[in-house]
């Protein structure tokens, strides 16, 4: 079969290394891709927002299957018109990535069909959504409706701040059009953790459990990033309150989607803050998580390949389970300095043959290019460097292990990613 992954980030190498162990591919393309994914599959000019362009591609090269990374070209609807051309894409449809791409959707969603979450507000008007805010007080929370690359959530200490936060996402539009409206909701307490499924909207299949790294520094002290790293499973998301998540969440939001007549085909990442009262969603995302997808899918024994084809052709049932390493994987992000603040690019990285040498050890990289025969930094977040072992502890020592023999000047990186479960955090 050909494949065509989109994306350029870990995210995407991770998946084209997955998929690439399946004994059905032929050939794999990715647009845009990286210096990583460059060895794997031939990467192509094109940007992952091109949907025309990727349409074109694909059914020239007649692609078997397409698979997407990132949200901004699902939002847009690529699954649509890739579908009107009968072209086979792994991914939801564009009114089903609503629940991403508008976060007033989802909200709605969720409030119409009892799926707990925080209690929240929406607002068209400035001036109401401050009056909301003087009314529930601080610490809140301020999202803007559309897509932000990530950014476009503000977690407000004091009233002051979110009442700041509103002018800049409706007022001064730094977000653009996404602030057209706002979310207002209440600050929620407790740990994070990530859950991830694939459905084809008639079957749900879990993959383990895993948590992201948000802020910059140790001690989840800093700015709010990308996601700096991340490990599988969370032992924090037992098997009393996986069953709780699929049951109050996955499965109601998904039976709510139907009710509204979408069809929701792909994978679905739900954002879970386990709080005191029970697990409620943060937020869902369309699309395999990054830099959680670094640290499941080296995890993954069955060929991702087939499931993803079983997806889009609602036969998820003939897999009842997925085949899974027992092992712990953790994902730790080699970052630009100044990320995600301003950052420079095209530093040469030293070391990555070494640790090519290392076993139970992979690079994914997320943001590198290849210039003569040295690899460079391209972005903010570079590399993800991950590594499988009994335990976490295990797991933890080996990857730490490769990422010292790997250096770029200005190289950052946590130095505590998966402590928090080891201290049962
Ligand atoms: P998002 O971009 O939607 O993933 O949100 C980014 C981060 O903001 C989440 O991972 C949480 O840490 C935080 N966050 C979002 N909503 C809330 C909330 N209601 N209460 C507390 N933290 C939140
Ligand atoms: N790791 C968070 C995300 O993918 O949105």
């Amino acid at each position: 079969m050909r494949i065509l992954v989109i994306g350029s980030g870990g995210r995407e190498h991770a998946l084209v290394w997955k998929i690439a162990q399946s004994k059905l591919v032929d050939k794999i393309f990715s647009a845009p891709g990286n210096a990583g994914i460059a060895k794997l599959a031939e990467c192509l000019e094109i940007k992952a927002d091109d949907i025309h362009a990727l349409l074109d591609f694909a059914r020239r090269e007649k692609i078997d299957l397409t698979v997407v990374g990132p949200e901004a070209p699902l939002a847009r609807g690529i699954v649509n018109e890739f579908s009107r051309y009968k072209l086979r894409i792994f991914g939801p449809a564009k009114e089903a990535a609503r629940l991403e791409s508008s976060k007033v959707f989802a909200k709605e969603l969720m409030a119409k069909y009892n799926v707990p979450t925080a209690n929240f507000g929406v607002f068209d008007e400035p001036e109401e959504a401050k009056r909301y805010i003087q009314k529930i007080g601080a610490p809140c929370v301020v999202k803007a409706d559309g897509l932000a690359a990530g950014k476009g959530v503000i977690v407000s200490k004091t009233i002051d701040e979110a009442r700041q936060a509103v002018k800049s996402i409706m007022e001064d539009r730094i977000f653009g059009d996404s602030g057209k409206q706002v979310v207002v909701e209440e600050c929620l307490e407790g740990k994070e953790a990530s859950i991830i499924v694939l459905t084809d909207s008639k079957e749900v299949i879990c993959l383990p459990s895993s948590q992201d790294h948000k802020r910059a520094f140790d001690g989840d002290t800093g700015p709010n990033t990308g996601g700096m790293g991340a490990y599988s499973p969370a032992p924090i998301v037992t098997p009393k309150l996986f069953k709780e998540i699929l049951e109050k969440i996955i499965y109601r939001i998904l039976d709510g989607l139907v009710r509204q007549g979408i069809v929701y085909k792909g994978v679905l990442y739900a954002g879970i803050m386990l709080t005191e009262d029970g697990p409620k969603v943060l937020e869902f995302n369309v699309r395999f998580g990054d830099p959680e997808t670094q640290a499941i899918l080296p995890r993954l024994k069955s060929d991702l390949l087939e499931v993803m084809l079983a997806t889009t052709e609602g036969k998820l049932s003939r897999y009842k389970n997925l085949n899974w390493d027992g092992r712990a994987c953790v994902c730790v992000v080699c970052a630009s300095q100044g990320y995600p603040g301003e950052y420079e690019k095209g530093k040469e990285i030293f070391g990555l043959d070494e640790v090519e040498k290392m076993q139970d050890v992979v690079v994914f990289h997320a943001a590198t290019k290849k210039q003569d025969k040295r690899i460079l930094t391209n972005g903010g977040r570079v590399l993800g460097v991950t590594g499988l072992g009994n335990t976490l502890k295990e797991a933890i020592k080996r990857t730490y292990q490769a990422v010292e023999k790997i250096h770029f000047a200005g190289m950052h990186y946590r130095k505590d990613i998966g402590y928090k479960a080891i201290n049962k955090g």
